[in-house]
């Protein structure tokens, strides 16, 4: 079902004293009326002890990466079971910066989804435009590209496990961000595609965010625009007060 969402991505920032501290500034700032689920993605290591010191709180604890295999010798990665025995419910899958710099194709985006859809897990399916395809006008086709070979695999009742988060690369921790009218209608191109293949009610039901730059002075106008559930938070999830001023924003 379609939510309101304001997630955090830590990214490979905080260490376990980190992730403490900014999960009590954030337990210390937190309302009680947000119009919005709350999200943050701690690295690998500090996930359980995240989940149980947000226990008490509406702040859901999700990862930032899984690995598509089940089980076995796969030297690093992390499984969903590995995950999910440690409370996490929902993972990150296709982040820029998985796909430019530890070369996640879409091939293996699409097998990460289904076997976490699979195994029950939420995922935030993100995709998102290099400057040079923004530049040339083929950013519409190069996004749906990204969502049909990553999730149209899944059937229509699997889908309402899938968040999307549409994070143009050229404004991911760059300061500048895609106008609220850019944004905007990519969401709706992003929505409209989905109704095409799995109808209107897939389509209405499915939360769009945007990740890049989204920070308190502009997520009030992004989070206005009817296509935009949300947003996909770096930099300034990492400071409780500016985060919690953007699930605010709602
Ligand atoms: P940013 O990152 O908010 O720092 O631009 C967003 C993201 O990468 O998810």
């Amino acid at each position: 079902m379609r939510k309101n969402i304001v997630a955090g991505n830590w990214k490979m920032n905080c260490d376990l004293p980190m992730t403490q501290t900014l999960i009590s500034e954030l337990k210390k700032g937190l309302q009680t009326d947000y119009n919005c689920e709350i999200m943050i993605a701690p690295s690998h290591p500090c996930l359980y002890p995240a989940f149980n010191s947000t226990l008490d709180t509406p702040i859901e604890v999700v990862a930032q990466n899984v690995s598509e295999q089940e089980k076995g010798a796969f030297t690093g990665e992390v499984s969903i079971d590995m995950l999910q025995s440690v409370g996490v419910k929902t993972v990150i899958i296709g982040h820029s910066e998985r796909r430019d710099s530890y070369g996640e194709t879409d091939e293996l985006l699409a097998a990460k989804t289904i076997a976490a859809v699979e195994k029950g897990m939420r995922v935030i399916f993100c995709c998102g435009e290099h400057l040079d395809v923004r530049k040339a006008g083929n950013h519409v086709s190069v996004v749906t590209s990204q969502i049909e070979k990553g999730l149209f695999q899944l059937s229509a009742a699997q889908m309402e496990q899938v968040v999307i988060a549409y994070e143009p690369v050229w404004a991911i921790g760059t300061g500048e961000t895609a106008s609220p009218e850019q944004a905007q209608d990519m969401h709706a191109a992003i929505r409209s595609f989905l109704k095409d293949k799995y109808g209107e009610m897939t389509a209405n039901h499915t939360s769009i965010l945007y990740g890049g730059s989204v920070k308190p002075a502009n997520a009030v106008e992004i989070f206005a625009k009817p296509d935009v559930d949300g947003g996909l938070v770096g930099g300034a999830s990492l400071d409780a007060t500016s985060f919690l001023a953007i699930a605010d924003a709602f």
